[in-house]
C-alpha cells in the first residue's frame, strides 16, 4: 500500500480510530492485568510443552513498553495454543521483568535459560538490555528475537560477526535515523538541527549518530549537540542553548519518560520549533500536550488499513479491555509468531540450529509488514512518521527502505 492510499482511507478510518484511541483517555492495558503465565501449569498434552520466555520492562523507567510487549506476545501464544499449540506441543510463556536495564535483563536471561530450561527468548525491548542478553543467548545457543531493539549491535558483535541465534522483528536505527533526517529536511524544510542525547543509552546514542550523519549528508547543519543522563530532570541549561542556537528542529531520540520532561520544559521556555524523535516516543503515557507539534518515526500506525492490522487491533482490543495496540504490542505479536512459525517449520523445539535455519529462511506476513531476514538477521521494512497534534498521534507518511 502506498502512503497516499493510506492517507486517503485514513481520513475516514482515522476519525473512528481517533475517537477510540485518542480523544478519550487512551485505554491502555494495565500492569495488574492477569496476563502473566499461571504459576502452576495444567497437565501438559501428550505432545509435551515448549517454554518461551518473554523479557519485558514491566517496571523501571518505561513500563508501558513492558506491558505492550508482554500482551502482544501473550496474544500470539494464546492463539497458537487455541489451535492446538505447535507440533502438537502446548506453548508455555514465562514472563520476566527485565526493566529496560542491562543487569536485571541479564539476570532474567540467565534465570530462564539455566533454571527454566528455556531455549527461546522474546525480548528485550530496549537495545541496552537486549545487547547484553544477546551475548548470553548466542553463547548458549538459545534463540533470541527482540521485537523492538533497533540498535545494530543486537544482532552483530563488536567484531562485526553476526550472532547466529539472535534476530529481531523491527528495522534498525541507521534506517530510522535516515528516515527522520530525510523527513526533517524535505518535509519540514529544516536546514539546521540541534541534537539532545543520553550517551549511556545505546539506542539514543546510535540514533542520534545516524540522524546526524544523514542530516548533514543531506545538506543540513547541526548547530548544537548536548548530552544529559537518564537521572537528569532539569533540562533548562540545555534548553537555553537551544534557544540561543535557534535551530529549525530539535532531535530528541529518547524514550517517552525523558521526552515528557524535556518537551514540557521546552514549552515552558517558549520554544516553538518542532521536536522530533524515534520509536521510543511510542507510549500511551506520552504527554501529548507537551509533545504537541512533534514528530516521530515508528514501526506501525493504527490508521494503517491493511486487513492484518485491522484484525490484530480487533483481537487485541477484545483481549485487553479495548486497548489500542502500539508498535510494541504489534512487534511482540509478530516476533512471537515468527518464532513459533520457525519452530513449526523446523519440526523441532529441541534443536535450535534447525529452528534458527528455519527462521533465517522465513517469509512472514506480519502485522508490521512482510518480514524476511537479511544477512545480519534484520528484517527489511518500511517506517512511518507520526505527528503529535491536538491531543492525538496521527499518521503522516510511510517511508520505504
Ligand atoms: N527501539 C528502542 C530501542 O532499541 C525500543 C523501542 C521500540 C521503544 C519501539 C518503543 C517502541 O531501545
Amino acid at each position: 500500500m502506498n502512503s497516499r492510499s493510506i492517507k486517503m482511507i485514513s481520513i475516514l478510518g482515522a476519525a473512528a480510530l481517533a475517537l477510540a484511541a485518542c480523544a478519550a483517555p487512551r485505554p491502555v492495558a494495565q500492569p495488574e492485568q492477569p496476563a502473566e503465565a499461571p504459576k502452576e501449569q495444567p497437565a501438559a498434552p501428550a505432545g509435551g510443552e515448549i517454554k518461551i520466555a518473554i523479557l519485558a520492562p514491566l517496571s523501571g523507567p518505561v513500563p508501558t513498553f513492558g506491558v505492550s510487549t508482554r500482551d502482544g506476545a501473550l496474544l500470539a501464544i494464546e492463539e497458537w495454543n487455541a489451535k492446538g499449540g505447535v507440533n502438537g506441543m502446548k506453548i508455555v510463556p514465562i514472563v520476566e521483568d527485565s526493566q529496560c536495564t542491562a543487569d536485571p535483563a541479564v539476570n532474567a536471561a540467565n534465570k530462564v535459560i539455566d533454571q527454566d530450561g528455556v531455549k527461546f527468548i522474546i525480548g528485550e525491548v530496549c537495545s541496552k538490555a537486549s545487547i547484553p542478553v544477546s551475548e548470553i543467548a548466542n553463547a548458549k545457543k538459545v534463540i533470541q528475537i527482540s521485537p523492538t531493539s533497533t540498535n545494530p549491535a543486537v544482532t552483530v558483535g563488536s567484531d562485526g560477526a553476526v550472532k547466529p541465534y539472535i534476530f529481531r522483528a523491527c528495522f534498525i536505527d541507521p534506517f530510522q535515523g535516515q528516515v527522520a533526517a530525510k523527513f526533517a529536511l524535505e518535509t519540514l524544510g529544516a536546514k539546521t538541527a540541534f541534537i539532545m542525547l543520553d550517551q549511556a543509552n545505546d539506542y539514543v546514542r546510535g540514533l542520534a549518530e545516524f540522524f546526524e550523519k544523514s542530516f548533514t549528508e543531506g545538506g543540513g547543519q547541526i548547530v548544537g549537540k548536548e548530552t544529559y543522563t537518564d537521572k537528569d530532570t532539569d533540562f533548562s541549561a540545555i534548553l537555553s542553548k537551544v534557544a540561543e542556537a535557534k535551530p529549525d528542529l530539535v532531535y530528541l531520540p529518547d524514550y517517552y519518560n525523558i521526552v515528557n520532561l524535556v518537551a514540557k520544559q521546552a514549552k515552558e521556555k517558549g520554544l516553538t520549533m518542532p521536536f522530533m524523535g524515534g520509536d521510543g516516543w511510542d507510549s500511551s503515557d506520552l504527554d501529548l500536550t507537551a509533545a504537541d507539534g512533534g514528530y516521530f518515526t515508528n514501526h506501525y500506525s493504527s490508521e494503517d488499513t491493511r486487513p492484518e492490522v485491522a484484525a490484530f487491533i480487533k483481537a487485541y482490543g477484545a483481549k485487553y479491555n479495548g486497548a489500542v495496540p502500539d508498535a510494541l504490542a504489534v512487534l511482540a505479536y509478530d516476533a512471537a509468531n515468527i518464532l513459533i512459525e520457525s519452530i513449526k517449520a523446523a519440526g523441532t523445539a529441541d534443536d535450535t540450529d534447525k529452528v534458527r535455519e528455519a527462521m533465517k529462511a522465513i517469509n512472514f506476513k506480519g502485522v508490521s509488514g512482510q518480514i524476511t531476514f537479511d544477512d545480519n538477521n534484520n528484517p527489511v521494512k518500511s517506517a512511518v512518521v507520526l505527528q503529535v497534534k491536538d491531543g492525538k498521534v496521527s499518521y503522516n507518511t510511510t517511508v520505504n527502505p
